[in-house]
């Protein structure tokens, strides 16, 4: 049997780059060695103590579970232990973490990192997962710090998602198409396994948090509209599927078709999800896809992030049908328009 470990195709595709240095594949690795560990609490939880909240509040003013907390921890130790990584910023911690041990103050990548996503699914057994984005920092020297964040997701040099779900999946990219690896849980490697991801063509899906929609600008009212009217030529009604982990969405939404939105609205303006580890990563994963990321009117991948915690709405999915949720936000909500 040939298979292929996330390690060894990191490396082999690291020498296919003139220049590559192999900081960045040491940096992906360790990612995916805190993956495993928070994929051992995730099929635990229930099991043992790791259910429940652990009484703090984070900087987005929601309840912490153990489960964000053991996993912030995990991804934090695994980057510290690398040395590739001179800073994290963590949906987990208001400012930047530096990681000024010997071998890290001098790294060249910083990581954003939502390290349990979709935590509200926990305790009911639902998909969760880990979204990150790695930026080359930008300051040359010394401590890292807050600038090194703030930069458009153009610039990013990798991204990705694990989805702790019925099994365990790592995606990636590093602007070189797009790449899933399943957990073999019993060797506890990951093996490619998605080779390439693509959209699919006539996506039928749409994902969207309806119960919001009196406070949806008018552009997404009628985009919804538009999804369950009847046209067989193209494929509509389409089908509503809405999980409520956005990495879970967002990748059943990869592998059949279908467009994510986290919009606007009328009480937030802003959206909900954080622009540099969620709707970024996102955003890179989906056009190395072959789809698409906006805000309803910019591309996700140009804004200009002004704080780390900054949020952002999102249209996400196969070209065609974010460019039609874009067409319906310029037609009936421009007012919407944050850039
Ligand atoms: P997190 O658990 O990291 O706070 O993220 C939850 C996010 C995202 O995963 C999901 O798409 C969205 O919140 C769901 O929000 P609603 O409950 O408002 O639909
Ligand atoms: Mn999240
Ligand atoms: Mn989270």
């Amino acid at each position: 049997m040939k298979f292929q470990t996330l390690t060894g195709f990191i490396v082999e595709k690291q020498a296919e780059y003139p220049g590559a240095s192999g900081e960045l594949t040491r940096l992906l690795n360790d990612i995916g060695t805190a993956a495993k560990f928070v994929n051992r609490e995730v099929n635990r939880a229930g099991l043992g103590d790791v259910m429940g909240y652990a009484g703090e509040i984070n900087v987005q003013g929601e309840e912490q579970k153990k489960l964000d907390v053991f996993a912030n921890e995990q991804f934090i130790a695994a980057l510290t232990d690398g040395g590739q990584c001179c800073a994290i910023g963590s949906e987990e911690n208001e400012e930047i973490i530096i990681l000024d041990n010997a071998h890290s103050k001098h790294a060249k990548y910083v990581v954003a990192i939502d390290p349990l996503d979709g935590s509200s699914n926990i305790e009911s057994n639902v998909s969760i997962g880990t979204l990150f984005s790695v930026y080359l920092r930008r300051t040359v020297r010394g401590i890292a710090t807050i600038e090194d964040f703030l930069q458009p997701g153009r610039n990013l040099v990798a991204a990705g998602y694990v989805l702790y779900g019925s099994s365990t999946v790592l995606v990636y990219t590093t602007g070189y198409g797009v790449n899933g690896f399943t957990l073999e849980p019993s060797v506890g490697s990951f093996i490619l396994s998605h080779p390439g991801m693509k959209y699919p063509k006539g996506g039928n899906i749409y994902s969207i948090n309806e119960a919001n929609y009196i406070y949806f600008p008018e552009g997404v009212k009628q985009y919804v509209r538009y999804c369950q009217e009847d046209d067989k030529s193209t494929s509509r009604p389409y089908s509503t599927r809405y999980i409520g982990s956005m990495v879970a969405d967002f990748h059943r939404n990869l592998i059949r078709g279908g467009i994510f939105i986290y919009p606007a609205t009328t009480k937030n303006k802003q959206g909900k999800l954080r622009l540099l580890y969620e709707c970024n990563p996102a955003a890179f994963l989906a056009e190395q896809a072959g789809g698409k990321a906006s805000d309803g009117f910019r591309r996700i991948l140009d804004i200009q992030p002004k704080e780390l915690h900054e949020r952002a709405p999102i249209f996400v999915g196969p070209t065609n049908m974010v460019d039609k949720a874009e067409e319906f936000m310029q037609k009936y909500s421009p007012e919407f328009r944050l850039g």
